[in-house]
């Protein structure tokens, strides 16, 4: 049986996805979207020969459509989950989950009501290749327990509408998400320190770079360091130090050249192109677990829990101080 999807929200990633979902995933189609620029994307839908909804409401309750993804603006989406759940269909949520903790809070509960997962969050970075290698290379423990990180995340530059807690909020939000994932463990607090020496390139409304000191139960201490205007490509950097060994990403590449005496290789450009792969693989193996009715991707509590984390990292860079993590207890659907 082929996956009818409806789509909310179709902007740039939305249109991504629906490429995707159309072109590469198996299992799965794209029945019809609904977005509040009407005109605009109903000229969208007639071009791809599917439905244009009157309302996201409406899409959720059709009959046609089997699960939502929502890829509409951050504000949006506790809403239309909310909706879908009470629908009891499964829904593919871009992340974040919701705008603070209490919606996340409240998704989760909606969903234990419905006793089975249904939701999952675009946390597409476990579906990379070197994360999972990572993970897999952790768990057998050749190198002895896990001591530390240092990570990075680097993007080339960022525009003008981007200010000082979106550095925590849209960007490390995905280090937070795939490294308690990585280490299957839970964070204890957060730190939030803005150096003073900050770069030429940005501007009064942005402190960059940043760290964030996020610490685990088991005693993990990460360092990661957030630098959206760094010049010179789109760089993520997971280093974990072992009693016995370092283990870490590399950038993706095929080729380097060698001249003038130097080595090069290339360095990705950006996001898209350096976790193309990585949202393939999380497509179709959403599809998969939908089909199969067992979702093992990031969940409602992945997303409550990204809530939590970014809110005490705000808060820590307002305060100036560490801020302790407290987490509701675990419902067992998750
Ligand atoms: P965008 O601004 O290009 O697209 C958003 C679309 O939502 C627009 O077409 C807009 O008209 C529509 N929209 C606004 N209000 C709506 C409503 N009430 N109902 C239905 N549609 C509505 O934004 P973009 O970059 O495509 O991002 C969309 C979402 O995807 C965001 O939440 C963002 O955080 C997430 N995202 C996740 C990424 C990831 O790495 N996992 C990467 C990029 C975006």
């Amino acid at each position: 049986k082929e996956l009818r999807i409806g789509v909310i929200g179709v902007g740039a990633i939305g249109t991504e996805h629906i490429k995707r979902i159309n072109h590469k995933i198996k299992g799965a189609r794209v029945v019809g979207i609904y977005d509040v620029l009407e005109e605009e994307k109903k000229q969208l839908a007639d071009e791809m020969g599917i439905m244009f909804y009157g309302s996201g409401e409406d899409l959720i309750s059709s009959d046609d459509v089997d699960a939502i993804l929502i890829t509409s603006i951050d504000e949006t989406h506790a809403d239309y989950v909310l909706k879908a759940l009470a629908q009891e269909k499964y829904v593919f949520c871009e992340k974040p989950l919701a705008i603070d903790s209490q919606s996340c809070a409240k998704i989760v509960e909606a969903e234990v009501k419905c006793g089975r997962r249904l939701v999952q969050v675009g946390f597409m970075r476990r579906y990379d290749k070197g994360y999972m290698e990572l993970k897999k290379l952790i768990e057998s423990k050749s190198y002895g327990e896990v001591l530390m990180l240092h990570c990075a995340h680097r993007n080339p530059e960022s525009g003008l509408h981007y200010t000082t807690p979106m550095s925590i909020i849209q960007t490390a939000v995905h280090e937070i998400d795939v490294l308690h994932w990585l280490l299957q463990d839970d964070y204890v607090s957060v730190e939030s320190i803005l150096p003073k020496k900050q770069t030429k390139m940005t501007h009064t409304n942005l402190h960059d770079p940043q760290i964030l000191v996020l610490e685990t139960k088991n005693g993990v201490v990460i360092q990661l360091e957030i630098f959206v205007n760094c010049q010179f490509g789109y760089d993520i950097k997971c280093e974990v130090v072992c009693e016995n060994g370092e283990l870490g990403l590399v950038d993706p590449h095929y080729t380097y050249v060698k001249h003038n005496f130097s080595n090069q290789t290339p360095i990705s450009p950006d996001w898209q192109t350096r976790f193309k792969e990585a949202y393939d693989t999380e497509f179709q193996l959403w599809v998969n677990g939908v089909l199969n009715h067992k979702l093992e991707g990031p969940s409602s509590w992945d997303g409550y829990v990204a809530s939590v984390i970014t809110t005490a990292g705000t808060e820590s860079t307002n305060k100036g101080e560490k801020i302790k993590v407290m987490l509701q207890e675990k419902p067992s659907i998750y």
